[in-house]
């Protein structure tokens, strides 16, 4: 591995947050100088969900002062920054268009080499920041599996090794941060409803037992995941019980239940791959990893079952969309990167591209 410090500026604008951050990384320790996140809740939320246009706009107006903020924060300046990353998909195609050609124009103008980032590596890389420099040290690390929650994926991956995946499982229809999404507006929540939904379950101490969702697919046999089931059965008890619809105790007892099927299913399934694949290390990853029941309880499981895995979780304020993520994907791209990647690397103002269905390449 590299000794040599890198310093890094990445950019993430794939749905409603413009965020910048200025990363370091040394050896094992990626430290994130600034970290910048421009979010456009407030605009979105009185559509129920992100507007793509009006996305794109408000990145147009806000991708340079919060590039020059990021800059300034951590005291650097384009002369000290050594690698450009950029979200390159998937995403919302008029969004991740606004970063990405920001990305190479600056490429262009500094000459400096420029990585497209898939969003997904990204959120799996989150678990590299520091403070969780240990798990860094990769002899101790791989195999590693990853389960993604995110508003747009649910999916368990492998990763043998740095930048190499293999998905072992994902959902057959909704996401599971789309099912709290989904659910929080049934229940008359506001936007995003991850958050939402935690906060009112919070609420209630016992469960009340006249109130049961299903957890779909949890017998499956397979890894696979559903979650638009759970939603269909929000609506029917919300119907059912049409005398309770505003009442808080109900409202926060269906919230509370909801999240615990989410979290039982996400539990069976990563025990079952666990069980199936043997990681070293055992990684949550995308915006529903901010949910405290799930961190909680995951971690509670896996020590009952595997107690000698190493379980970690991305640090609180970079497991919602940040770009010290993508920063962090960058920095072990480029320390492993071949003498041709890096040469494909100098020409991405050239040739990187947005792509709204990007895969993610081993
Ligand atoms: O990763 P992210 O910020 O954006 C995507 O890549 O989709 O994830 C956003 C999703 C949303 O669906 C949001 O409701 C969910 O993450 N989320 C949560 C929590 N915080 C955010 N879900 C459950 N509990 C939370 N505390
Ligand atoms: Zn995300």
């Amino acid at each position: 591995m590299h000794k040599k410090p890198l310093i890094i500026l990445a950019v993430e604008t794939s749905c409603d947050e413009t965020a910048t951050a200025v990363v370091e990384g040394n050896g094992s320790d990626i430290r994130v100088l600034a970290s910048v996140v421009s979010s456009q809740v407030t605009l979105h939320a009185k559509y129920g969900g992100v507007v793509p246009n009006l996305a794109a706009r408000e990145h147009v107006t806000n991708i340079l002062p919060v590039i020059t903020e990021a800059l300034e924060k951590s005291n650097t300046n384009e002369h000290a920054i050594d690698l450009l990353a950029v979200t390159h998909g998937p995403g919302l195609i008029p969004a991740l268009l606004v970063g990405v050609d920001t990305m190479r124009t600056f490429a262009w103008l500094w000459e400096k080499p420029l990585l497209g980032i898939h969003h997904i590596e990204g959120h799996v890389y989150a678990n590299f920041l520091s403070p969780n420099t240990d798990v860094t040290s990769e002899k101790d690390v791989f195999p590693l599996l990853a389960l993604v929650v995110s508003g747009g994926h649910t999916q368990l991956m492998m990763m043998p090794r740095h930048g190499s995946y293999e998905i072992i499982g994902q959902t057959q229809d909704d996401a599971v941060g789309e099912a709290f999404d989904k659910a929080a507006r049934l229940l008359g929540l506001p936007y995003p409803g991850g958050p939402a939904i935690a906060k009112h379950a919070e609420l209630v101490e016992i469960s009340d037992p006249s109130i049961r969702l299903p957890r779909p697919m949890l017998h499956s046999g397979d890894l696979n995941f559903s979650f638009s089931g759970i939603k269909t059965a929000v609506l029917t008890l919300i119907e059912k019980n049409a005398s309770r619809k505003n009442d808080a105790s109900f409202i926060a007892s269906v919230a509370k239940e909801f999240q615990q099927a989410c979290v039982d299913v996400l539990i069976k399934k990563t025990l079952s791959a666990t069980e199936a694949f043997r990681p070293k290390t055992v990684v949550l990853a995308g915006g529903v990893s901010a949910n405290l029941e799930l961190r909680r309880q995951l971690g509670e499981a896996l020590e009952n079952t595997f107690p000698f895995i190493d379980y970690r979780v991305p640090p609180l304020t970079y497991s919602v969309d940040n770009a010290a993520m993508i920063a962090s994907a960058a920095y072990f791209r480029w320390i492993h990167a071949s003498a041709d990647e890096q040469t494909r690397a100098f020409n991405a103002w050239k040739t990187l591209h947005a792509d709204a269905n990007a895969k993610l390449e081993n």
